[in-house]
């Protein structure tokens, strides 16, 4: 039996990651630790409650004691560090956030790893979750690889890219036994619609405007978040200690191509016209520092430990529109923030 800490479970991502953890590992105890904030929602992960090897802890990893109180209280064998301040566009308007979350916040989870397993790291684990924005931005050629030089631009990437080196530092100078992935833009279900693919969904259901940054010839690399979730599971029982593994999906998109397919998609799905919803795009000023291309080389991945994305980009796409055209009381329940009073109103009284 061991038991496992997986660090912002109720997000998006941290979720599926949960979620494929519980159910094919029972001999596994997972533990949920997350803060709950505006990003974090149970509802999230309804289907798991109940799950014998699953328990939620609701703790902030800002918190040193209260971080140590609770690895000292579960003795964890290894930790699967997800939780983050993740939008970008937030991360403009409230730097200092984003580096208490990311950076104190990781420093925090790698002291109390560190002190509760006493310098002994054998069978222990510490895995960090970050993203490809920490490489900066490419021109048309060439791909992000793991050798590839860190280059942030957004105070989100720089926090991201400053918890990686204290992820490194903590390898190189303790050797605490730690691993690292970098993966690019995801998509699917249960992720907040602030970020581009649930955000349009919802505007172009509700004929609202579609607000594209710049001309939308950025271009991201989407990966399916259950891949994301698998590739996770992957590395942390095979990846090589003290190393790097980019995640990616070969799947490049300009904004503007992703937005008319989506849009394409949506005029059947509700039975419009086609070429109706395209009508709601709405050009608007770009996102300050705004990284022109991600690309993720995943050879390593693929080579080293046989990983390859299960589901090409149209079905995934398709399958996805479904789900937030299905769970419609889910994104309005986030939407009015409703899920937020609940959760103030419920912790008040423990
Ligand atoms: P998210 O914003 O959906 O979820 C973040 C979760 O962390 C939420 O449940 C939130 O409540 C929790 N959290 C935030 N601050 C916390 C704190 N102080 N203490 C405890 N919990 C806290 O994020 P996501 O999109 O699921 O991303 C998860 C991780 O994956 C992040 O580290 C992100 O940098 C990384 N990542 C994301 C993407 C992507 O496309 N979304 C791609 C690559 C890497
Ligand atoms: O690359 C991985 C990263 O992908 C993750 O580390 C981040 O946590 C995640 O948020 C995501 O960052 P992006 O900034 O790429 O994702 P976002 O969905 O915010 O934007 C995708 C693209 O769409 C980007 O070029 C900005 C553009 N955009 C976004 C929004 C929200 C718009 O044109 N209009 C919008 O309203």
């Amino acid at each position: 039996m061991k038991t496992i800490a997986i660090t912002g479970g109720a997000g998006f991502i941290g979720s599926h990651v949960v979620r494929l953890f519980v159910n094919k590992y029972p001999d596994y105890k997972i533990v949920n630790i997350d803060a709950l904030t505006y990003a974090g929602n149970l509802a999230n992960l309804k289907d798991l409650e109940g799950a014998a090897n699953y328990e939620f802890v609701k703790a902030d990893i800002v918190n040193a004691e209260e971080m140590f109180q609770v690895f000292d209280k579960y003795q964890f064998d290894g930790v699967i560090h997800l939780a983050a301040e993740s939008h970008v566009d937030r991360s403009i308007s409230n730097p200092t956030e984003f580096v208490l979350t990311n950076v104190i916040g990781t420093v925090n989870l790698l002291n109390a790893a560190k002190k509760i397993w006493a310098d002994n790291f054998e069978n222990k684990l510490f895995y960090h979750v970050s993203t490809d924005e920490v490489y900066g931005s490419l021109g048309e050629e060439g791909m992000f690889t793991e050798e590839t030089k860190y280059d942030p631009h957004s105070p989100y990437s720089a926090s991201k890219a400053s918890s990686d080196h204290f992820v490194r530092a903590y390898f190189d100078t303790y050797g605490l036994p730690t691993l690292i992935s970098n993966c690019s833009n995801n998509y699917g279900s249960y992720q907040f619609p602030e970020k581009l693919i649930p955000l349009f969904i919802n505007n172009i259901k509700k004929n609202l405007p579609l607000p594209v940054y710049g001309k939308g010839e950025n271009i991201r690399d989407w990966l399916w978040v259950e891949d994301h979730a698998r590739a996770i599971d992957e590395i942390f029982h095979k990846g090589a200690l003290g190393s790097t593994y980019n995640i990616g999906g070969h799947n490049e998109w300009t904004n503007i191509d992703l937005i008319k397919v989506m849009c394409k998609i949506l005029d059947e799905k509700l039975n419009r016209k086609t070429g109706t919803s395209e009508k709601l795009i709405t050009y608007v000023k770009d996102r300050a520092g705004h990284d022109l291309r991600y690309a993720i080389d995943a050879t390593k991945l693929q080579n080293e430990l046989d990983w390859v994305p299960s589901l090409q980009f149209e079905e995934g796409l398709e399958k996805t529109i479904d789900w937030y055209l299905e769970n419609e009381a889910w994104l309005e329940n986030i939407i009015s923030g409703d899920y937020q009073e609940y959760y103030e109103k419920q912790y008040e009284q423990r």
